[in-house]
């Protein structure tokens, strides 16, 4: 059996600067050997770790979706020191990749059903992920209705701005996005915080509509409460925790809110779930 601890070798093939204040790139890195990217099988909503020898390893989530072959994309904040150095890597250079780690969003149970998908910053990532397997050919069909609310301080904070454009277009997928503020006079969508704007755009609860709500914990902490108003129980509710983590394999303990590994156990939880936990999160 592969040793967990080990990263597959990757090299940088492509970064790009998402948001205008810079400190947020998305990565897409390719195997060095072809064969690691079969064992490197993931689903939406799974994260991995990034490791920079001789600095360190983060928790990322899979920004690609399991449906985009050849690479595998993240989208990373420049907080502290291993994010900070991967900023400063070039395209070329090589480091290591371990995972995918954790769970995933529900797609089996959410087959046949509506789904909202609300996001906030740059917690987008592993929406990003969702929406491109949503939307994929192979697995439209599956879902009914998908509504998309995804808010950013400012139109230059979004994330993926080419592609929300494109999905804007589409009409299989209703697009809600907003920013807290603007002085852009050609802005032409939302302002308004996500809850204020979940309240508003939201499709009703029901038995067949699930909730996926990702960000940082205020929007989380603002929005499930008009979930619930809404109508949507929380077990049809879904959002992620992140916890400070090393292993990432439910051996170190980095992670535990009570008995809960968030790395293993999670990072994906019910809203009635995450209500069950101490309040250590
Ligand atoms: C499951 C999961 C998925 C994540 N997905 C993404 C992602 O897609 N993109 C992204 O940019 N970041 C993501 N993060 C957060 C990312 O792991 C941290 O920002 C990163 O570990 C910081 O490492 P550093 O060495 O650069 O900073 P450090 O030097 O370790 O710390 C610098 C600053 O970052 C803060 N910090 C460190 N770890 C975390 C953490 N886990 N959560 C919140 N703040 C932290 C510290 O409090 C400090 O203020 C995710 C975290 C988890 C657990
Ligand atoms: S990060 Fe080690 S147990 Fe979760």
């Amino acid at each position: 059996m592969r040793n967990p601890y080990l990263p597959y070798p990757v090299r940088i093939d492509a970064i790009s600067v998402e948001t205008e204040d810079k400190n947020l790139k998305t990565f897409k890195f390719v195997f060095l050997d072809p064969a690691d990217e079969k064992k490197f099988a993931y689903k939406a909503g799974q994260f991995a770790e990034l490791s920079v020898a001789g600095k360190g390893e983060i928790p990322i989530g899979i920004a690609s979706s399991p449906t985009e072959k050849g690479f595998a994309m993240f989208t990373v904040n420049k907080v502290g020191l291993v994010s900070s150095f991967l900023h400063s890597m070039k395209v070329g250079d090589v480091m290591g990749l371990r995972g995918p780690m954790g769970n995933w969003y529900p797609w089996e149970r959410m087959e046949g059903k509506n789904v909202v998908i609300i996001g906030g910053g740059f917690a987008f990532t592993t929406l990003r992920s969702s929406i491109i397997y949503m939307l994929h050919p192979d697995n439209r069909k599956k879902f009914k209705d998908i509504h998309v609310i995804y808010g950013a301080r400012t139109p230059g904070m979004l994330l993926y701005r080419e592609e929300l454009a494109a999905w804007e277009q589409r009409d299989d997928i209703h697009m809600h996005i907003t920013v807290d503020g603007t002085s852009d006079p050609n802005w032409k969508y939302n302002v308004g915080f996500v809850p204020a704007v979940t309240e508003k755009k939201a499709p009703p609860a029901g038995k067949d509509t699930y909730a996926i709500v990702c960000g940082p914990p205020i929007m989380i902490k603002f929005t499930l409460p008009v979930l619930e108003r809404l109508g949507f129980a929380d077990s049809a509710i879904y959002t992620t925790l992140e916890n400070r983590m090393k292993c990432g394999l439910g051996k170190c303990g980095r992670c535990n809110v009570g008995n809960v590994y968030v790395c293993k156990d999670g990072p994906v939880f019910t809203a009635r779930q995450v209500k069950a936990m101490p309040m250590e999160y």
